[in-house]
């Protein structure tokens, strides 16, 4: 099994290089074989959830060429397949982004339901809510979404939650449907509009992408194009956030600093020093950071992928901080992990009390899922002594190159499969 061994207690100080959005590359992947010319996407993160849906193109017919680590060129015009299997969903839900993909090119599409997840049940009602509106018949047989349509219209749709996935999916599936369809209450993250700005880009007629209405006229075809994704603001605040809880000095580069405004403000509340340049942000923290009260929401709120890394700092922070988690139920279960290495923190419901503690001690820990997984690491860089963090697929599967990163701005930290690279490891820093 491969771990990570830390050797906590140095402040992180440095400038780290911010990739490129993960969950925004993984949508704009699927929407790329949507036309039939060659469509080449930079600044994609070398992740492993972005292979799956790589292979998940190549098992449909698409063309997948790798230009290189953060290049790839995709031409949908071979596809003979439009059914994605469980195999793909089980590793990655966002496969379910070809759904939107196949129904609006070829109006039809099977996809695997997708189960829950580590972090809540996740439901995708708003999704089949809107293939159904734009005229597709859409029906659960033997595990899988099937969605077909003679042809899609488009229509008004009103989302009775603001949902991330619906509204892409939706919009993909809206490009190419007749006639317009106006979206309401969708939602407003950066990569709702990153995805919008690349169809677009492939000839859509999309407005409004980062309002609450989406406006889409539908076109009959799209067609090549060039497109560089959106830096990643989760992997930028999780620096952030470790600069933070290590008492270190950091700057997130090639970051958009507008997309870092939840994750500013709560830094500079507990007391962080934050500069901002027009595509960088320094974080510093010269220790006596003191509580807050947070809250995750949809953009622009405070985002919940980000509330581990803010709940870890939190515990390193003096007085009594609350987060009340809004999205997804399952979404505390890393507090448990962290409450083995000291954490003073009551969970009731949805809401987490936590009284600051002046100093964690390193455990052997569990990445329960991605962001709970980087929160521990920045646990484990906060706290003196060796940390072990378990099931680091979780983390590699959004962070490219997570150790190396936190390496050379000063975090000891090394990927490790045996008792025998950690007893090297211990013997090499100690
Ligand atoms: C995306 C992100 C994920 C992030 C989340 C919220 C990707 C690949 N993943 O997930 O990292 O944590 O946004 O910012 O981009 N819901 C329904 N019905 C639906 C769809 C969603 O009830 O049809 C609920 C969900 O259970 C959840 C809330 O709506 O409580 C928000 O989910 P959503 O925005 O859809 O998250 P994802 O797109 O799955």
């Amino acid at each position: 099994m491969k771990q990570y061994i830390i050797k906590g207690g140095h402040p992180l100080v440095g400038e780290v290089e911010i990739g490129g959005a993960k969950n925004a590359a993984l949508a704009i992947l699927a929407a790329a074989i949507m036309t039939d010319e060659t469509v080449h996407i930079d600044n994609i993160p070398d992740v492993n959830d972005i292979n799956v849906m790589l292979d998940a193109i190549a098992g449909i017919g698409g063309h997948v060429r790798r230009i290189d680590r953060h290049t790839v060129e995709i031409s949908g015009n071979r596809i003979n397949n439009v059914s994605i299997e469980y195999d793909y969903i089980k590793k990655i839900r966002a496969s379910y982004y070809l759904l939107g993909a196949l129904l609006g090119k070829y109006k039809h599409a099977e996809v695997a339901l997708p189960g829950g997840c580590n972090i809540g049940s996740r439901p995708i009602d708003q999704h089949l809510k809107g293939f159904r509106a734009l005229g597709a018949d859409v029906d659960i047989e033997h595990g899988k979404i099937i969605a077909e349509a003679d042809r899609l219209s488009g229509k008004h749709i009103y989302f009775d939650g603001v949902s991330v996935g619906a509204t892409i999916n939706v919009m993909m599936a809206a490009t190419m449907a007749d006639g317009i369809t106006i979206m309401e209450n969708v939602a407003k993250e950066p990569h709702v509009v990153d995805v919008a700005n690349f169809l677009n880009r492939m000839g859509a007629n999309i407005r409004g992408a980062g309002t609450d209405v989406i406006k889409i006229r539908g076109v009959q075809r799209l067609h090549s194009a060039e497109y560089s994704v959106i830096p990643d603001q989760i992997e930028a605040g999780t620096f952030m956030f470790a600069a933070a809880a290590t008492r270190g000095d950091v700057t997130v580069l090639n970051v958009i600093p507008k997309h870092l405004e939840a994750t500013i403000a709560k830094l500079a509340e507990i007391g962080c020093e934050i500069e901002e340049f027009d595509d960088a942000v320094r974080v510093v923290s010269k220790g006596g950071l003191g509580s807050t009260h947070v809250k995750t929401l949809p953009y622009p709120g405070f985002p919940t992928d980000m509330q581990p890394q803010i709940g870890v700092t939190l515990a390193l922070c003096s007085g009594t901080s609350t987060i009340t988690e809004t999205i997804f139920e399952n979404r505390f279960k890393y507090l448990d992990e962290l409450a083995r290495m000291g954490a003073n923190i009551k969970v009731e419901g949805n809401s987490a009390v936590i009284e600051g503690v002046k100093k964690l001690s390193a455990a052997r820990v569990s990445a329960l899922d991605l962001r709970a997984g980087a929160a521990l690491c920045i646990a484990g860089l906060a706290t003196d002594g060796f940390t072990i963090v378990d099931d680091i697929v979780y983390i590699q599967r959004g962070y490219e190159r997570f150790e190396e990163k936190l390496q050379s701005i000063g975090g000891i930290i090394e990927q490790v499969e045996t008792e025998r690279d950690i007893q090297k490891f211990k013997l090499k820093v100690s």
